[in-house]
This record gives structure tokens, sequence and C-alpha cells, in this order.
């Protein structure tokens, strides 16, 4: 009897690793530990055996039994585990690289829309020479508003529209323009530099509004710079972004750190000018706000507005984006959905 038993033990354990599911471990269990299993059946023999013999035999079965229990329970979780590790290595999504298969033959992912934009944006402005700033998302109030002349009783720092931090001070930079601050810390005139990033704003959310959005600022300055140089400069620009001449039109709009201001729009690519969610029915799109840069935005900077003069502008990305993606919802940029974003792998 004790060798039956040493035999059924010896088969459980040969056979236990082959089990690669839960159903099928729950076949293996019944066929040893059920109520017809191996185990119960050599139960069967114990009437016939001396009261000794029952003795080690029954102790012998229940460490038998109790091994077998344990070696299930464990073989279960590396069951469990590799069945999950299957699934995760299925799904995988490879996000540090591009344009590549991976070498497990999945196609790897793609980079946001809003990031391939930037990056175009980045690569014409290094082309015409201009430096690229980084600025912090966290400002304070100097660099957001008052060095660029927006007093302390300007609308624009309304508590609608400012995200501000409990002290008052600080703030989500509601705009780019604190890099024409940040930027004439660190460069002397003649210069030129652009910064593309994040800004905050505390709006009621649409198909073309979003709280968190981006923009590209620009800031050339030197000698003698005028307003059709700017408007010339502009227009290139936006020709090479879209890869073709672009309807524009120049509106007077109003910014305390330029002076004259202006707001530039193009012709609704979406919808060609007849009218849709994105441009507002108007067929027109606002593309930056641009104009020369007022004098005490200068003088903020240490430089001699006598001497010196030049424009800026800021730019809204995400709404390029989506003329240039034939997007019709702002909030797609931002959903982290991977299936909107792997349409733009092949872009
Ligand atoms: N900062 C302005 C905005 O957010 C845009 C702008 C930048 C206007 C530079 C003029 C010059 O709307």
């Amino acid at each position: 009897m004790l060798q039956k038993l040493e035999e059924v033990k010896k088969e459980f354990d040969s056979q236990i690793s082959s089990v690669t599911s839960i159903p099928d471990m729950a076949v293996f269990k019944a066929d040893f530990l059920g109520k017809k299993g191996k185990l119960n059946a050599l139960m069967g023999g114990v009437r016939d055996l001396s009261v000794e013999e029952k003795k080690s035999f029954g102790a012998r079965a229940n460490e038998v039994k109790q091994e077998m229990l344990d070696a299930i329970d464990k073989r279960s979780q590396i069951i469990e585990i590799e069945a999950i590790n299957s699934k995760l290595e299925k799904n995988k999504q490879d996000i540090s690289w591009t344009d590549r298969i991976t070498d497990k033959g999945q196609q790897a992912a793609g980079l946001h829309p809003l990031t391939k934009v930037t990056r175009e944006l980045e690569d014409i402005f290094l082309s015409m020479g201009f430096d690229i700033l980084d600025g912090p998302h966290i400002e304070d109030e100097y660099h957001n508003f008052e060095a660029l002349n927006i007093p302390e009783s300007h609308p624009a720092r309304d508590m609608q529209d400012t995200f501000w931090f409990k002290d008052k001070k600080h703030l989500l930079r509601t705009h780019t323009s604190n890099l024409q601050i940040r930027g004439m810390e660190t460069h002397k005139p003649p210069f030129k530099f652009v910064g593309p990033g994040k800004v905050f704003r505390c709006e009621t959310l649409d198909a073309s509004h979003e709280a968190a959005f981006h923009q590209l600022e620009g800031m050339m300055v030197g000698k003698d710079i005028s307003v059709p140089h700017m408007i010339h400069f502009l227009r290139t620009l936006l020709s090479e972004i879209f890869k073709s001449e672009l309807k524009v039109r120049l509106r007077p709009g109003f910014f305390p750190f330029v002076e004259p201001g202006f707001e530039l729009d193009y012709e609704c690519l979406l919808c060609g000018g007849r009218g849709c969610s994105v441009c507002k029915q108007v067929g027109w799109v606002e593309a930056l706000g641009c104009g020369m840069v007022h004098p005490n935005v200068l003088k903020s900077g240490n430089i001699d507005p006598q001497q010196f003069n030049g424009f800026a502008f800021g730019l809204g990305i995400d709404r390029l984006t989506m003329m240039r993606y034939h997007i019709d919802d702002v909030r797609h940029l931002h959903s982290g959905n991977m299936q909107f974003s792997e349409q733009f792998r092949a872009y």
C-alpha cells in the first residue's frame, strides 16, 4: 500500500509541470484528489491493513495530500503569472521608438501629432537661424504679466482666465510670452528666438478650447525692424508650415506688450472658409497674435528702445495641428487615446 502511495505521488510529481492552464489544473486536481481520484481509490484498501499499518499509511497519506495541495497552489500561481505576462507581451507598446518595427515584429508607437508639428516648427525656425528656448510652466507674476506691460488692473489677470497658486504670486503661465522676458535675460540684441510650450487658461471647454493648450512664442529684436518685415516673415512662415500659399488677413489686436498689435487669421482649411465648429462658423481661424515689441517690454529686458526694436508673435499650435491633420475637435489631442495617435504614424 505504502509503495502504491509513493507511486501515485511520483506520477503526480512528474505530471504537474505539464499542466498549463487553470481549467486543466482543476481536472488534474480531481484526477488525484477528487472523490473518485487516485488517492481516494487507495484509501479503499485501508481496511485490509493492520492497526500499525493503518497508522503509518494514514500519516503518510495525509502528508502526500498536503504536498499535492501545496504543489497545485504553487503551480496555479505560476500559470496565472505566465498568462498575465503573455497578455502584456502581446499588448506591449514600445513608446521609445518611432518609425520602426520592433524586434518582435510589432509596429512601434507613433509620435503625437502635436509633437510632430512642434518639431516641424522648430526645424523651420532653426533653419532660419532662431534659437529655441524652453521656460517654466509655473511662472511668477513678473514674467507672465508685469514685465510684459500688463499692470495689476488689467483684465487678462482676471481670476477667470488665470490659474493662480495659493500664494497669489505664482500661476500657471497663461501664454508663452513669459519667454520674451526670459529670453531677453539671456540674449543681447540683435537676437531672434522662439519657444514652444504648454499654456493654461481657465476656460469653458468645447471643440476648440482646452484648459491646457500649446503656443509657440517668437521674438526678433534688432535695428530698424518694421511692420512689413513682420508681415512678410509671418506669411512666409505659414506657407512653410502648410506647404502652400494660404489666404491670411490681419486685424488690429490689443496686447499690452506690443504696439501696434495685430491678430493674424487664415482661411479655415477644414471647411474651406464655409464655416465649421473649429472656425466657429466664420471661415477664418486665428493663427497668432503679433506686433511690434512695446518699448516698456524692451526696457524690462534692459534693452534701449531708442536703439533697438523688433516684433513678437504667439502662435497657437493646437489649432495649427488640427488644420494640418484635419482634426475637428481639440479634445482628441489631449485624450491620451492610443488609437487616435496611431493614425498619425504614417504621416
Ligand atoms: N500672448 C498672446 C496670447 O496668448 C499672443 C501674442 C504673443 C501676441 C506675442 C502678441 C505678441 O494671446
